[in-house]
């Protein structure tokens, strides 16, 4: 579980879609208590955990070393576990049209 000690709130707004469900792809936006030295990872976590359970996104290694974390973050390519937040984020997959679902594709 991810602990937050600051009062400060961010806007994280994530494309959402299914591939079973087929509607189009869809922004939707959490507030989130921004917590120093927060990742993406960890915002996303954050959600899936306290928000939304069905919020799929990938995690292995959480260190930099795998690769297998990209996301678009703002508009670039970062790694999730790694970039660390300090504003509002519009967070993406990295291709969208090899979307499985949510931040997930092949
Ligand atoms: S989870 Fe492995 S590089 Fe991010």
């Amino acid at each position: 579980m991810i602990r937050t000690m600051s009062n400060s709130e961010i806007n994280v707004k994530i494309l959402r879609f299914s591939r079973e469900i087929g509607k189009e792809p869809y922004y939707q936006t959490y507030r989130v208590p921004l917590n120093e030295r927060m990742s993406v990872s960890n915002i996303l976590q954050f959600i899936n955990e306290r928000y939304d359970g069905g919020l799929a996104f990938y995690q292995s290694c959480r260190c930099g070393l795998c690769k297998g974390c990209v996301v678009m973050v703002n508009g670039k390519s970062v790694l999730s576990c790694t970039k660390i937040v300090t504003g509002d984020i519009v967070v993406e997959p990295r291709d969208r049209k090899k979307v499985i679902k949510d931040l997930v594709g092949y």
